[in-house]
């Protein structure tokens, strides 16, 4: 599969079993996701351009590299994805960012956009989309396809866990978006849930259920 990165650093890895299991605390799994959100971002922002900076030492004058965080955006697919956010800021602390609301109309299965709240200047951008779970894709297809309206300079999409489905959905739709996950899974169940998964992932960062 061409533009997926899958995340499998042993850290990684073990955080994500941990995660997975049925008796994790609200609090661990929040925890859990933060360092995991820390980690894969360390992966994300790999290619993120420097510029050089002149710079005094205590001992002289050097050049050095620095990133421009403010051209940086993460955007978060609610409710799920403020999970991930935190645990990035601490490694970006100077992005901005964004939040995409979707619901799924009952009728239609199609997914509704609720809320879109963007930074300006976006087209000199470069944006970080996050959802843990992506699990059919409509939902993550439908945010990209929104966000690429405000002509964002590039886009990657990140998530901790990954159905085949939904691969195969954002590849169709967004072969240009690379997907960064720290698994793929199995399939998924007939409710849309990811097998083996770890369950509902925004229930489990916020304790609703
Ligand atoms: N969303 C979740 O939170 N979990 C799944 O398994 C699928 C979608």
């Amino acid at each position: 599969m061409s533009n997926i990165h899958v995340i499998d650093h042993p850290l990684v890895q073990h955080k994500l079993t941990l995660m997975r299991r049925k008796d994790a605390s609200t609090n661990s799994f929040r925890r859990l996701l933060g360092e995991l959100a820390t980690l894969m971002a360390y992966e994300v922002t790999r290619d993120m351009p420097l510029s050089d900076i002149e710079i005094e030492t205590p001992l002289e004058t050097m050049t050095g590299k620095v990133i421009d965080g403010k051209k940086l955006v993460l955007v978060s697919i609610l409710r799920a994805g403020n999970g991930f956010l935190d645990g990035m800021l601490d490694v970006v602390p100077g992005a901005r960012v964004g939040h995409i609301g979707l619901y799924r109309d009952p009728a239609t299965l199609q997914p509704v956009e609720y809320y879109f709240k963007m930074p300006s200047g976006m087209n000199e951008r470069d944006v970080i989309v996050v959802d843990p779970m992506l699990a059919t894709g409509n939902s993550a297809s439908a945010a990209l396809a929104r966000l690429k309206q405000t002509r964002p300079r590039s886009i990657k999409f990140v998530c901790l866990l990954a159905a085949p489905e939904g691969i195969a959905t954002l590849q169709a739709a967004h072969p240009d978006v690379p997907i960064y996950t720290s698994a793929i899974d199995r399939q998924l169940d007939e409710h849309g849930y990811i097998l083996p998964g770890l369950g509902d992932a925004g229930d489990r960062i916020f304790g609703t259920k």
